[in-house]
């Protein structure tokens, strides 16, 4: 059951507009609903007061009241003897998250719940299958790889033209993507999820010239060498721009070996995501941090984001971070083991928080990482190794981390470490972190993903000096078929 509960009450009472529902029981348990429309309205409400970094000791009711009775002074003190703590920058924090406030928008929200109580949709299925596609399954060479893989106990999908020849060769059963590699838009990227491996085996058609017989007696050897031609899509269409297509397709599902570039510089380009600093500011804290590129302050001179700040324990806080918008696309990084971080080290303890799910206040996927001093240095994180932590704990119960649906990402300097532990190398003041990208990585030793099954004893036919007599005859015929080696060799 989807649960929504309503709270309406003054912008400036403490008891604060309490919007809760979601879509799944993991994020109706962990989730006290992303930012709202309206929540900038109402001062320091639940969510913000509850951030993943601190213990929900830390801010007891008494000074949430406190804090929302003197809020129409921009810079207030919350209590003696602490420090002014800038309702300002709290303000701004929320609408770079969150937007304007706008009642338009709640009223949509509202009707949206009201009208659709219970979709209980079931939770996602973790994907660890790991399933090899054969491309090219109903040929000579296809149809003994999948027959292998099969009796080997590999879960295998089959990539075919032609679904009933298929179906017919293979077994009722087989799980098929039908499609063309000559025609892009039939190799739909959603049916490539759960692919990890590829064997391909598609080839150009060669027939006999002079016609085939049913037993394909012509092809025994020593009976003769037929006189061949090409029977359907030229080696170009094929080996060529048909082998283009299909690594696009799977290329996702695959991995590629030097990673997927998620923040940072490559090739001159800029990835960049929508960061906003997170300080203790949202929970009373002093403590500011921002993000900005330094056109110059890569270790090659070239652009670097620059995560800095200064931290203060002041007012029970203690937690600098930046943290990026929701994508509007969730990023898939299943076929990949990690993110890898490289960034110029000052020798303290940073956190990376991985976040799958679109509320605010929800489980955040963590891992710690030690810097060296004045070094640029790769930080390899493995998915393997992240924690579930809501506040500060770690959450015994929680799904394992899904790299299919990553949300949003978030890099902190905090006092606190988790489960009541304290960060070692926490020290107040200024702090700088240089981070030139983040992308995914592949852990070596790196397998092949991909293999093209391609012609035994492929030569490139105009290699200087190639005496094509002495070549076998598929090497010889090359030209009068299209150059089908030469497309073979190209990709
Ligand atoms: N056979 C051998 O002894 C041998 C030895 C060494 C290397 N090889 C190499 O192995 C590869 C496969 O050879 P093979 O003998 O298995 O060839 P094959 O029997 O002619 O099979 C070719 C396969 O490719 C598929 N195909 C062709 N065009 C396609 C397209 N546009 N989209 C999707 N599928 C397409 C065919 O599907 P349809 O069923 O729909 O036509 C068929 O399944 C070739 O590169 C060959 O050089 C073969």
């Amino acid at each position: 059951m989807e649960c929504c509960s309503i709270q309406i009450s003054s912008p400036l009472s403490s008891s604060v507009l309490n919007l809760q529902g979601s879509s799944s029981p993991y994020d109706r348990k962990f989730s006290n609903k992303s930012l709202h429309p309206w929540l900038p309205s109402s001062p320091l409400p639940k969510p913000f007061l509850q951030l993943n970094d601190r213990p929900q000791s830390f801010v007891s009711r008494k000074s949430l009241a406190s804090h929302s009775s003197r809020t129409k002074s921009r810079s207030i003190s919350a209590e003696a003897a602490k420090q002014s703590w800038d309702f300002g920058r709290f303000l701004k924090t929320i609408y770079f998250f969150n937007g304007p406030p706008s009642p338009a928008k709640f009223f949509e929200f509202l009707i949206e719940k009201l009208s659709s109580p219970s979709p209980s949709k079931p939770e996602k299925a973790m994907d660890t299958s790991g399933i090899i596609l054969v491309a090219g399954a109903t040929g000579g060479v296809g149809r003994r790889v999948v027959d292998i893989l099969q009796k080997k106990g590999f879960p295998v999908r089959v990539l075919v033209r032609n679904e009933e020849k298929a179906r017919r060769m293979l077994g009722p059963d087989i799980d098929l993507i039908v499609g063309d590699i000559t025609k892009e838009s039939t190799l739909v990227p959603e049916c490539f999820k759960g692919v990890r491996k590829v064997i391909n085996a598609v080839s150009v058609i060669v027939g006999p010239k002079e016609g085939d017989t049913p037993d394909r007696a012509k092809y025994s050897q020593g009976i003769k060498f037929f006189e061949p031609e090409i029977k359907g899509d030229s080696p170009e269409m094929v080996e060529y721009i048909g082998m283009k297509n299909l690594i696009n397709a799977v290329k996702e599902s695959v991995g590629l070996r030097k990673g997927k570039l998620l923040f940072g510089f490559e090739d001159n380009n800029l990835r960049e995501l929508a960061w906003g600093a997170l300080d203790d500011v949202v929970m009373g804290g002093v403590s500011e941090s921002t993000f900005q590129i330094d056109l110059t302050g890569s270790e090659v001179g070239g652009p670097a984001g620059v995560f800095k700040g200064v931290v203060s324990t002041a007012n029970n806080g203690g937690f600098t971070s930046i943290r990026t918008k929701n994508f509007s696309v969730p990023e898939d990084v299943s076929a990949y083991e990690g993110l890898e971080l490289r960034l110029k080290g000052d020798g303290r303890r940073y956190k990376l928080i991985i976040r799958t799910s679109r509320n605010w206040d929800t489980v955040g996927y963590t891992a710690s990482f030690d810097t060296v001093a004045d070094q640029w240095q790769s930080i390899r994180l493995p998915f393997s190794s992240l924690r579930p932590i809501f506040r500060a704990r770690t959450v015994s119960d929680a799904p394992p981390f899904d790299p299919t649906s990553v949300i949003s990402l978030q890099l902190m300097f905090s006092k606190f470490e988790y489960d009541g532990k304290l960060n070692p190398t926490f020290v107040e003041g200024a702090f700088q972190l240089p981070l030139s990208s983040i992308r995914t990585y592949i852990k070596d030793p790196i397998c092949s993903r991909f293999v093209h099954v391609s012609s035994a004893g492929v030569t490139r036919p105009e290699r200087p000096g190639l005496d094509l007599s002495k070549q076998p005859p598929a090497v010889r015929l090359n030209k009068e078929l299209g150059f089908i080696l030469t497309f073979k060799l190209k990709v």
